[in-house]
């Protein structure tokens, strides 16, 4: 997703603009660029639709005290260097901005009334025009005072950088439903989307909050409301992170991520006793009436929620229901009041995510929990009760690490709600307690099937598509590995409850059709096995990740590879790496940008 850096320095800030853009790139983007207000020419400005590498070799002559930069992903206009920000107005404004404006055809067509000429299709151009237009005509130029009067016009969210070639040593920025943060540094100040840009050059940090304008000089920051009202923000460390981004010895952040999940799930459940609401930072009295779930999320996080459907139905008798976030927010539900939401992200700042909790929660919910993997983030600072998925920093934009440790985060959740309708009792707490912590290892031996699956990964390579089954709470597991091989292969993958098969996507089998299935030793198993020969009568080729207890045999038609370990209800934990390390090998054969997939963004904090 876009991403903002800008620096004002008593010192040329080019090569801190691009390494900021370089620690935003895993987000995804489609172009970038930067502009930096020079001695003498005013604003330079490079911009391209390669990487940001080929932007610092084209920057290399630049030099400027106060600049700004962009990674873009497109939403209005098409992927090209015209689209691409920084975006002036004359040479004397220059904007970047992520976020969508939604009113920007009306703003486009009043200022092309006015004389205004648009070199891009963006929305961001009318905000470079419309600030020109205040600050061009002020007796005594103000540039924040020119933004703030601008402000009121933009619909929808936005985070903005701005600069003018003529105001000496100064930044402006704003945010309206993005995130935007001012960090601190020595004799520098800086703005970004997200502190991990600047991480290297600021100790400490302010999250901007709704309507937040700032201004920044080297020296000075001064954060304003809507009414011009000097505000004060907490100010915090800047969250030590520069270790994380580092690639170490793999050759892709995804497989690092992969490789990682026995230590973040052992992070995860950390030291973690006993099973209470305290784990959520709740009171046990809190929870007392809570007889209903809600659980809103997107894409891999929405999976994770509908396994933990299958849990706390099962487990503690709770009722739960799982929405995708962007449906949830613009439909008419009834709300019941009672009902703990969640919220389940490993950003916390998805917008659909976030606008589906505060939607929940202008409907009267109040009994609100996230569980994420950032800790700062927007969820996590507007819920009542909060756990942290200590995954690490996750930069491929195929979601492994916080996926699994999710689960783990939504397991102690069933736990915690059985315990409260009393059908978890001290021995079977211990027990899931040490279910939990032999995760890691039960984990590292799934690890060790990689050679096989990269066996696999050689025919695959060779699919146009493929079909996976589950059943239970392993249906979601099956979603959850179609969803890896589309997103990183670009092979087209669906998922079905193996029960649907022959209510019509039976029609799809054939030689040609893959059929990878989820197969784990539980109560479902020989229905499965039903259904599966049912793709088998039809020469389909199913590839089985089978418990090594299933009884399920290779032959004709049935390729198998087996788990070690029968892991019981946390058995979706196991299954889903197989099919990680299957989606991640078949792109590696396939020499698809495995970190950054096409038209995808790590972070999707637009609509
Ligand atoms: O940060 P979030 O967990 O809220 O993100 C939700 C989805 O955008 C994300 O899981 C997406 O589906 C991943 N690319 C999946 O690999």
């Amino acid at each position: 997703m876009c991403g903002i850096v800008g620096a004002v320095s008593n010192q040329n800030i080019v090569d801190i603009l691009v390494e900021g853009l370089q620690r935003l790139e895993y987000r995804g983007y489609d172009s970038c660029g930067l502009a930096v207000v020079g001695s003498t020419e005013g604003l330079q400005r490079s911009r391209t639709t390669a990487r940001v590498q080929e932007l610092l070799q084209n920057t290399l002559q630049y030099s400027g005290l106060r600049g700004i930069a962009h990674t873009r992903w497109a939403t209005h206009g098409k992927p090209n260097t015209d689209n691409a920000h920084p975006h002036f107005s004359g040479n004397l404004i220059g904007v970047v901005h992520n976020g969508i404006i939604e009113n920007f055809e009306t703003l486009r067509t009043e200022l092309q009334q006015k004389g205004y000429v648009f070199t891009s299709q963006t929305d961001t151009e009318v905000i470079a025009h419309l600030i020109y237009d205040v600050y061009s005509k002020m007796k005594s130029r103000d540039l924040t005072e020119a933004v703030r009067g601008v402000l009121p016009k933009l619909h929808g969210a936005y985070a903005i950088a701005v600069l003018a070639s003529d105001s000496p040593d100064l930044l402006v920025g704003a945010r309206v439903g993005s995130p935007l943060v001012v960090a601190y540094g020595d004799q520098q100040n800086f703005l970004a989307s997200d502190a991990l840009a600047v991480a290297n050059h600021a100790k400490k940090m302010t999250y901007l909050e709704e309507g937040d304008i700032v201004r920044l000089t080297k020296d000075q920051v001064d954060i304003f409301n809507l009414a011009g009202q000097i505000v004060h923000r907490p100010i915090k460390d800047v969250p030590e992170l520069a270790a994380s981004v580092e690639l170490g010895p793999y050759q892709h952040f995804m497989q690092k991520e992969i490789f990682e999940q026995p230590f973040a799930l052992a992070n995860t459940v950390g030291d973690i006793e006993t099973i209470t609401p305290a784990i959520f930072g709740a009171n046990t009295q809190d929870w007392l009436d809570i007889k209903d779930v809600l659980i809103l999320a997107c894409g891999t996080s929405y999976y994770s929620a509908c396994v933990a459907k299958y849990w706390i139905e099962a487990l503690a008798g709770i009722r739960t229901q799982v929405e995708i976030a962007s449906e949830y927010r613009y439909r008419t539900s009834v709300p019941n009041p009672n009902a703990l939401v969640v919220v389940v992200s490993q950003s916390g700042e998805t917008a659909d995510t976030l606008a589906a909790l505060r939607h929940a929660q202008s409907l009267g919910h109040t009994k609100t929990l996230a569980i994420c993997n950032v800790a700062t983030s927007a969820m996590m600072r507007e819920t009542i009760w909060k756990f942290q998925t200590k995954a690490g920093t996750e930069i491929g934009v195929a979601s492994t690490k916080a996926f699994t440790t999710q689960l783990v985060g939504l397991y102690f959740l069933a736990l915690t709600l059985a315990k409260k309708e009393n059908k978890l009792n001290t021995k079977q707490e211990k027990t899931e307690i040490e279910h939990l912590r032999h995760l890691p290892s039960a984990l590292n031996a799934v690890l060790a099937l990689e050679p096989q699956i990269i066996a696999w990964s050689e025919q695959f390579a060779k699919f146009k598509n493929a079909i996976f089954l589950g059943r239970g709470m392993h249906y979601p597991i099956a979603l959850e590995g179609a969803l890896k091989l589309k997103e990183i292969s670009y092979i087209h993958a669906e998922a079905y409850p193996a029960g649907e098969l022959k209510h019509g996507p039976l029609a799809l089998i054939d030689k040609d059709m893959p059929v990878v299935t989820v197969a784990p030793n539980d109560e479902l198993l020989e229905k499965l096995k039903s259904n599966m020969q049912e793709v088998q009568a039809r020469s389909g080729q199913l590839y089985v990740f089978a418990d090594v207890d299933a009884n399920i045999q290779t032959s004709e038609g049935i390729h198998v590879i087996r788990l070690p370990e029968n892991y019981g209800n946390l058995s979706p934990l196991l299954h889903v790496v197989p099919l990680q390390l299957l989606a991640y090998h078949t792109a590696l054969r396939l020499g698809t940008d495995v970190d950054k997939p096409r038209n995808l963004a790590k972070s999707v904090t637009v609509e």
